[in-house]
């Protein structure tokens, strides 16, 4: 494939040319990833990784079918939506019916954080109220009005809490304020947000909205305990809010059995907003707001009006309704319920060997290894998980760690994930974690070293120093071994390539 630079000098060019605030994946080693197909990326010397973690190319990357519908739709016409076009209004009434009735409303924007900016704007313009309760560590989007609503991010940063945002406690059941071992965990994090709601009236403030992802990503992939949304909503409706409920990650089928992550806690919960985007145009920027008639309604009558110059055109909308025919097709919803129930099987048989795993959690193709130096205490495994993500890039599989202590191991792969990636997957997580569990001699102790067990370089948060003073590679021989059987890439990948 003709490069325009060596790796060396795109880099170069990216540190002169790219605000150093956009970082890249394995910043110790960062890849440059030439083309795609399917659950597959390809780096400039040919090599091809099994992707793990792109839920953008939720149909698989590079889909032909998505391919083709955005050229034919580009030879013929794209404009704005200011026009009449079938595009926008036949995409707007199929996505419709995958939402519960109520929600028959489509705002169409190009990102997730534009469609979550849009959502606060009609909560606010809804009764007027101001105010907004975000979970802890929550990431709804990189625009001023998200970092705001974003503990993930302004905890991070120097930004103080805005004294119209409020902030609940996660609904985590493995490291949260209340745990699996609570009779009622649903209850007890929905009268935190009803405490929020009542200091909040106190103070003379009124609450707008109430928004969450339907399962937390950045937040290190929590599942709520069922009932929490609906207490929650039953709380903030009282209190003149609106439910938004963040889909931008988790929706379009990736759980399996239902096509929007929310309707996985039971039909009485339906939120007011729904906000969408990532998987949306399987990386055609593309994402939207659906809401109520009488949510839109209340927002159309200040008399402003709301344009996007390419929110909705009809190339988007083309994209977007391949990427819906696509995940009906192939039938990619049974397919994320087939392997991700085969995916979290094999990683429960890992948690039961090796102690790092603490927990494994998911739905479908959205999983979670939560990686921890002790299961008593659940101290997160903070370098170990980014050492293991590091050795799984050597045995060509790209996985990331995030969460607040970036300890647990995301999944959530392009839906034509199958069976046989998940097993090569999870054997090189288990040569890994054999190899990491042997040097430090069940210890886990995770000490910043230069004395680095990965070939390539890692960041400081990811050295590990190995106790008994052996490199783990001298110890990997039978994941070497399991993994020659990679060199013949075009047998492994014409086996694995379903899309
Ligand atoms: C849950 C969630 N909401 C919103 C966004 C913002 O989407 P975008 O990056 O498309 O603006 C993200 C991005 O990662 C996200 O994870």
């Amino acid at each position: 494939m003709c490069q325009l630079y060596s790796k060396r000098d795109t880099l170069a060019l990216r540190g002169k040319h790219i605000g150093p605030s956009c970082k890249v994946f394995f910043a110790a080693d960062p890849m440059k990833i030439v083309r795609a197909q399917g659950q597959y990326v390809f780096d400039e010397q040919g090599e091809h990784y099994l992707d793990c973690i792109n839920n953008v190319a939720h149909v698989g990357h590079c889909h032909p079918e998505v391919v083709r519908a955005a050229l034919r739709q580009m030879e013929v016409l794209n404009t704005n939506s200011r026009f009449l076009h079938d595009n926008i209004v036949e995409y707007a009434k199929r996505l419709s019916a995958t939402l519960p009735e109520k929600l028959s409303v489509c705002y169409f924007t190009n990102s997730g954080s534009e469609a979550n900016d849009l959502a606060l704007r009609l909560a606010r313009q809804f009764k007027g109220h101001q105010d907004v309760i975000t979970l802890e560590h929550a990431y709804h989007g990189h625009l001023s009005s998200l970092i705001e609503i974003s503990p993930y991010k302004f905890r991070k940063g120097k930004d103080v809490k805005k004294e119209f945002v409020h902030v609940a406690p996660v609904p985590d059941t493995y490291r949260g304020k209340y745990r699996e071992d609570h009779p009622d965990p649903a209850s007890v994090y929905a009268e935190e947000v009803k405490k929020i709601i009542e200091e909040a009236h106190k103070g003379g403030r009124k609450i707008a909205a109430f928004i969450a992802e339907s399962m937390q990503s950045c937040g290190g992939q929590i599942i709520p305990p069922a009932g929490y949304f609906q207490k929650v909503a039953e709380y903030v409706h009282g209190a003149g809010g609106v439910f938004i409920a963040d889909e931008v990650q988790v929706g379009f089928g990736r759980v399996g059995k239902h096509f929007w992550s929310f309707q996985m806690y039971g039909e009485d919960f339906v939120p007011d907003i729904v906000t969408m985007g990532k998987p949306m145009g399987n990386g055609h920027p593309m994402a939207c707001v659906v809401t109520t008639k009488e949510i839109a309604e209340a927002f159309s009558s200040s008399g402003m009006e709301y344009f996007n110059t390419f929110g909705g055109n009809p190339v988007s909308c083309a994209v977007g309704l391949a990427v819906l025919d696509i995940i009906e097709n192939e039938g990619l919803q049974g397919n994320a319920t087939k392997v991700g129930n085969y995916l979290t099987e094999l990683l429960n048989k890992q948690k039961a060997k090796h102690p790092l795993i603490g927990d494994i959690r998911g739905v479908g193709l959205f999983i979670g290894i939560d990686l921890v130096k002790d299961r008593q205490q659940r101290t997160p495994a903070t370098a170990e998980a980014q050492h293991i993500i590091y050795k799984m890039k050597e045995k060509r599989v790209l996985l990331s760690a995030d969460g607040p202590h970036r300890n647990v191991l995301k999944i959530k792969p392009p839906m034509c994930f199958t069976e046989e990636d998940a097993e090569f997957m999870v054997d090189q997580l288990d040569g890994i974690l054999t190899v990491l569990e042997e040097a430090l001699g069940g210890k886990t102790a995770s000490v910043i070293s230069e004395n680095t067990p990965c070939k390539t370089e890692v960041p400081r948060e990811a050295q590990l120093e190995l106790p008994s003073g052996g490199t783990a590679d001298s110890r990997e021989s039978s994941s070497k071994k399991r993994n020659a059987a990679c060199a013949d890439k075009h047998s492994l990948l014409s086996k694995r390539l379903k899309t």
